[in-house]
Order: structure tokens, then sequence, then C-alpha cells
């Protein structure tokens, strides 16, 4: 039996990986569960798989029927900031599937990878963040990072018994989000309804502004450099439409592997869980008549400035990426807000990169020093009137 904690288990990762497991209860029990605000979610979930522990990054926000149940005592709640971590440290388990969104992450990467315990990590902005300290932690504790993004498990599954020297190349592929074929001169009136409508994926609501602006893109250029040793040269993105083909890899002597299926987080969610092993499930069976459609093209520069943004984080390497996920945090926000046009998104990040000096990344202190520093940047920066 598998002993799992889900962090950030109210969003949709998190729900994801519950609907797995509730369906495999003798082969996972949920041991801690997480979340920011959402008590009462939390507290539901945590009856149902009679778990223990729970986290609330803002515990004030139980109320209710939440408080009445915490306060039978059977359930243990950590509270605050590193409430998450604070929960790892505590609970014994043997694999953490980490859905919380943002650097509010990052502690409980650390946390449960110092405790030398299997990290299924959908938050990808802990490596674009701290990528140099979290790897150079997995290799000293042992604990492996099992990557639950869609792309970064089809680039796992294809390189599962290859050494990395024999990689030469991988595509990542991106659906290109909603504006993909909208004119560029209309970007400026991009709406946040506009934005939030993804054509193949179901998920939060920043990751999905991420997947338009193609900054989760470039996020995942950062993420497979790190949890691949490559280099940026080695990295190349794709659009592809249809979301079937999930990456692809490119070999020495010229093979070339890719990893298909229907666009279902399920499906990565499952890898993870039962990694090293295969577990069962019946998905949809996926039948490639559908799909005998297959486009693949590149990705437009001017529609997607984001995107070299994550090739340049590579590049100045320390707390660029920290800097970059801040600024595209608050930028993110602020659009969703209603007080910038879409397009002030990547301008942000682009003068963020360029204003905030780059440091060495060694310490979270560090990065979370970049983090606030950006922050304030971008939260202050002026946009022009189009
Ligand atoms: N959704 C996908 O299909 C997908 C695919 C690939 C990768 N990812 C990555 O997975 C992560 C989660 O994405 P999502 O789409 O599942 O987001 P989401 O639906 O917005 O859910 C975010 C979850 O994190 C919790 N959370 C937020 N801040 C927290 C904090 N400071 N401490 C503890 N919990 C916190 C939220 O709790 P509340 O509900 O209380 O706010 C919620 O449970 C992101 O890094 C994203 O890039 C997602």
């Amino acid at each position: 039996m598998k002993r799992i904690v889900v962090l950030g288990s109210t969003g949709s990762i998190g729900e994801s990986t519950l609907r797995l497991v509730a369906e495999q209860r003798n082969r996972f029990k949920v041991v801690g569960l997480s979340a920011r605000r959402n008590a009462g979610r939390l507290m539901e979930q945590a009856e149902a798989f009679d778990v223990r522990m729970v986290a609330l990054a803002e515990p004030d926000a139980v109320a209710g029927d939440a408080k009445n149940r915490l306060a039978q005592g059977k359930i243990k709640l950590f509270g605050g900031e590193r409430s998450s971590a604070e929960l790892l440290e505590a609970a014994d388990f043997d694999l953490c599937i980490h859905g919380i969104t943002g650097a509010a992450g990052l502690p409980a990467s650390h946390a449960c990878l110092q405790k030398g315990r299997a990290l299924a990590l959908a938050n990808k902005e802990s490596l674009v963040i701290a990528g140099e300290l979290l790897l150079s932690l997995s290799r000293a504790t042992g604990a492996p990072i099992l990557p639950v993004d869609s792309e970064h498990s089809a680039i796992f599954q294809c390189v599962r018994h290859e050494p990395r020297s024999r990689i030469r190349k991988i595509y990542l592929t991106a659906s290109g989000g909603p504006f993909r074929d909208r004119a560029l001169d209309a970007f400026a009136t991009i709406t946040r309804d506009e934005a939030l409508k993804h054509p193949n994926w179901d998920m939060g609501e920043r990751i999905t502004v991420g997947s338009a602006t193609m900054m989760n893109k470039a996020f995942e250029v950062i993420e497979a450099h790190h949890m691949f040793q490559l280099q940026s040269e080695q990295i190349r993105v794709l659009i592809h439409r249809q979301s079937i083909v999930h990456s692809m890899v490119e070999f020495e002597d010229g093979s070339m592997l890719a990893q298909l299926g229907v666009p279902d987080m399920r499906i990565p969610i499952q890898v993870a869980l039962h990694h090293p092993d295969r577990g069962q499930f019946d998905f949809e069976p996926f039948d490639p008549v559908r799909f005998s459609n297959l486009t693949f093209s590149e990705a437009e520069r001017d529609r997607y400035p984001c995107l070299a943004l994550g090739y340049k984080c590579i590049k100045l390497g320390g707390t660029a990426g920290a800097v970059l996920n801040a600024a595209d945090e608050v930028a993110t926000q602020r659009f969703l807000d209603g007080s910038i046009r879409f397009p002030d998104i990547a301008r942000i990040c682009e003068a963020a990169l360029r204003e905030i000096p780059i440091q060495r990344a060694d310490t979270l202190a560090a990065v979370f020093a970049a983090d606030a520093r950006a922050r304030d940047f971008a939260r202050s920066f002026a946009t022009k009137p189009s």
C-alpha cells in the first residue's frame, strides 16, 4: 500500500488525483491533504479518504461545518504559509503529489526531497524558480522527482531505459492556446473570459492564462532543462493543435519516440502514482483512427513572446527563473483583475528579466528574495495605453 500526500487537493490536479485514488483504494492510502483556503472542500475530502492531517495556507478561512469537524479533534490542522511543508515533515508517506500553484509550492517541494520521499511534481514553478537547488537535494537524498506535466511525463516514459547521453533533442508540444489563430493586432482587446477558454484542457486559472501567453510552455522548457539535464538547444517547442502527441524524443541514432493519448491529466498522474510500476485503469480506449490528422508547426515568435523568456532564463541561470515566475504570477493576476491588457503580461515579464539583477540561487532565501523583488517590480510597472 503506497501512502500518499496530495498537496493542492482542492484544485484541478488534486481533484483528478483523488478521483483516481478513489477507484484504487487497495493500492493507495491518502495520509495528508492541503489547500490554500477552500476549507469546506478540504474537510469533505479528509472525511471521504479518512485523512488525519490537513494543511491550509490561510487557516482563517475555516468556518461553519469545517470548523465543527475540526473541533472534534480527529484531524490535525497545520496552518500558514509553510503549512504544506510542515505537514510533509510530520507525515509518514511514500509519495507526494504536488498540485499547488505557483512559487508558494517551493517550500513543500524542498521539504519532501529533504525527507528523502518521492515527489510527483505538477507544481512546475518549483523547478522553474529553484531547479538547481532541488535537483542537488534530490541527488543528495536519493528522492526522485517524477513529472506530472503531460509533456514531461511523455519524455520521462520515452527515456525510461535510456541514458541521458543518448538524447539528441526533445520536442515539447503545445496546443497554441485559444489565440493561435487570432489576428495579432487584436491581442490588446483579449478579455479575461477569452483567455480562460482553453481549446483542449480543463485546468486552473493561472496555467490556463499561461497556455494562452505560452508562458506555461516557457516554464516547461526550463522544467525540462532541469529534469532531463538538457541544454536549451536540445529543447524545441512545436505547436500541435490536437494535444494528442504529448511530446517526442529524438535519439542520437535518429530514432524518434513519442507518447500519445487523449488530453486527460489523469493519465500522467496515474503514471506518477504507480512509478516504477504501471497501474491498470479503465481509461477510454485510444483510437488512432479518430486522430488521423495530427499537425505540427513552429511557434511564431510574435504571437508568443513569452516563449523566448524561458530560453533566456536557462542562459541567465541563478535567480532568473524566480524573477520570471514571480513577474508572471503578478502580471497574470493583474490581467485577471482587469488592470492591464493581455500583451502587458509579456511586457512586464520581459522588463523584470531585463531590470532585476540575477543572483546565485543556492538557498531558499536567495530564491524568495528574488521572488519578492520581482513581485514589487511587476506590481508597480506602469503599462502604457496602446
Ligand atoms: N491543471 C492541469 O491540468 C495542470 C497540468 C499540468 C501542470 N499543472 C500544474 O499543477 C499546478 C496546479 O494547477 P491546477 O490547475 O490544479 O491549479 P488550481 O486548480 O488553481 O489548484 C491549485 C491548488 O493549489 C492550492 N493552493 C494554492 N496556493 C496554495 C498555498 N499557498 N498553499 C497550499 N495550497 C495552495 C489551491 O487551494 P484552494 O482551492 O484553497 O485555492 C488548489 O488546491 C500548477 O503548478 C500547474 O502549472 C496543472
